[in-house]
């Protein structure tokens, strides 16, 4: 992935503001969808524009961030065509493209520590859909 829509909340804007830069000095094009201050928010209403830059196309995937990963992934995965994963190491970063084809990577903020983010977050952009056997469960999970 070479472009990507990055969201959190207040839990998460620290590790944003890391990753953000990280990323760029990757060479990715990075979107910012906000939160942009530490101030207190409500994490959907900064995981709907990550979500609807992926389906619009307007980037590749999508990293979400907040406390625990479960409330941005919740709602991400209330899009049909959102497959977004939770991560806590680069193995499951590896698995959830190989596997799932996710196009959203969830990070815990409060478990995880900024260093191993970045190698998740790395492993999330740098690793393909492996497709075959896998592309026939990822189509039978939308239920709409
Ligand atoms: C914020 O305190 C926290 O509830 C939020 O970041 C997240 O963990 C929700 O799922």
């Amino acid at each position: 992935m070479n472009t990507i829509a990055i969201g959190c909340d207040h839990a998460g804007f620290d590790y944003k503001e890391k990753l953000k830069t990280y990323l760029i000095e990757k060479g990715i094009q990075v979107v910012d969808k906000g939160t942009y201050s530490s101030d207190s928010v409500d994490y959907p209403d900064f995981v709907h524009p990550v979500a609807q830059a992926v389906i619009n196309s307007e980037t590749e995937g999508g990293i979400l961030i907040c406390g625990t990963g479960n409330g941005v992934a919740m709602t991400a995965n209330k899009y049909p065509d959102i497959r977004a994963g939770i991560c806590w190491s680069k193995e499951i970063a590896e698995l959830i493209r190989l596997h799932n084809d996710a196009n959203i990577l969830c990070i815990p903020a409060r478990f995880v520590s900024s260093h191993m983010m970045m190698d998740i977050a790395q492993t999330f952009v740098e690793t393909s859909f492996e497709g075959g056997r896998h592309k026939r469960r990822v189509d039978k999970i939308c239920v709409c």
